[in-house]
């Protein structure tokens, strides 16, 4: 057996990537112009089954367009998750906004039978709008965070947001291909936004970058135009909002078309990865099996932080790359002093959870190899 190091998530240049690229560059279609982006927002949107998709720069700018176009004023509140990346959490800041934690249930995805019991309990619905009574301030938004390539329990997330009149924006940055086996629908395509990252370390990259749908079609068209600088007129510029320049380039997403091509058999990979550390003994969180999961992220779990932390520095030492789980944000210092609803899960699997490699490239030698050392540990620790 090799002792190559066995990265936790790398991207897999294997297809068209760099043939697509160089055309690009040959082209001199490099920046915000360039016909490579809207023929990956059309191939997006089709797979997505979706009228229009707007590719963006990352999945938090797309996030930040989202918020805004949800109407996300300052001072207004959104319930978030706590167990999720910061970029999910931060946008609500970059709208002056403040955002409310939520649990998680046992798919890491956010408890919606929590968000429920706290607007029923601790909040009033007065003229249309739901406020917190804690904070007397308008909730007009839940962050729907897709953890890992499972899915947030979005029917019943619906209802309760038409019951109170939310906005939901689905992070489904971590679940392109993922979606409800039962009608088909993909993750990020129920609520009233969804936005997918194309970051390094997700199914399919474009170095940096991402893709937003919307339930409204004028939505998304607004979220474009903010995208581009809000620009009106492009020969005189005249421009009738404050916009970003958040549009995706042509280099990104020429190796994004690269990308796409090999979607499904990069999902494939992952499923197949995650069947064979099984098979080799390795017990993992599950996937909510009710849906076709992109299995994304893979989670061992120890029985302590300790354990946690020895099994990081156990791997590490085998040249095997391993991460914890996101610390919990509402324990993060520009959120410490925020509201929190009865938070149990989210710290029991914050103390106990270890990401080891998935990436769609791993060999069958490697998945061995990481079976084997975390069988070894386990041993040890009998
Ligand atoms: C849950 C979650 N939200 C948001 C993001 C932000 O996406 P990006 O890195 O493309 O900005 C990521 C990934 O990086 C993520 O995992």
């Amino acid at each position: 057996m090799t002792d190559k190091f066995i990265p936790l998530a790398v991207p897999n240049f294997s297809g068209n990537e760099l043939e697509y690229v160089k055309k690009a560059v040959k082209e001199a279609w490099v920046s915000t112009g360039g016909a490579e982006i809207q023929k990956l927002e059309e191939i997006t949107a089709k797979y997505l089954n979706v009228e229009m998709a707007a590719a963006v720069q990352s999945g938090t700018a797309g996030l930040h367009l989202a918020m805004l176009q949800a109407g996300i004023k300052p001072e207004d509140e959104v319930i978030v998750p706590t167990l999720t990346f910061i970029a999910a959490v931060n946008p609500v800041k970059y709208c002056f906004a403040q955002p409310i934690f939520m649990d998680c249930n046992d798919y890491l995805c956010l408890d919606v039978n929590k968000v429920r019991e706290f607007c029923e309990n601790e909040c009033k619905f007065i003229d249309g709008k739901l406020i917190n009574k804690k904070s007397n301030r308008h909730i007009k938004a839940v962050a729907a965070v897709h953890v890992f390539g499972n899915m947030v329990q979005m029917k019943p997330l619906m209802e309760l947001a038409k019951e109170f009149n939310l906005k939901v924006i689905e992070d489904a940055t971590e679940a392109l291909g993922t979606y409800e086996k039962s009608n088909g629908k993909h993750a990020g395509t129920i609520g009233d936004f969804g936005v997918y990252s194309f970051n390094g370390n997700k199914i399919i990259t474009t170095g940096g970058g991402g893709m937003v749908v919307a339930k409204n079609l004028s939505d998304i068209k607004h979220i474009k135009y903010l995208s581009t600088q809000a620009k009106d007129d492009v020969l005189y510029f005249v421009h009738n909002e404050i916009g970003y320049n958040y549009r995706m380039t042509n280099l990104q997403a020429a190796l994004g078309l690269a990308q796409f091509e090999q979607l499904e058999k990069f999902v494939e990979a992952k499923n197949n990865n995650y069947k064979k550390y099984t098979e080799n003994g390795i017990k993992l969180l599950p996937f909510d099996n009710s849906l076709r999961s992109n299995k994304w992220f893979y989670s061992f779990e120890c029985k302590n932080s300790n354990e946690r932390d020895e099994l990081i520095k156990f791997l590490q030492e085998r040249k095997i790359q391993a991460r914890p789980i996101w610390k919990l944000i509402h324990t993060l210092k520009p959120y410490e002093n925020c509201q929190t609803y009865k938070i149990e899960k989210a710290i029991y699997y914050y103390d106990k959870i270890v990401n080891i490699p998935c990436s769609t490239n791993l060999t069958e030698e490697d998945i061995l190899r990481v079976a084997q050392t975390l069988e070894e540990f386990c041993s040890c620790k009998i």
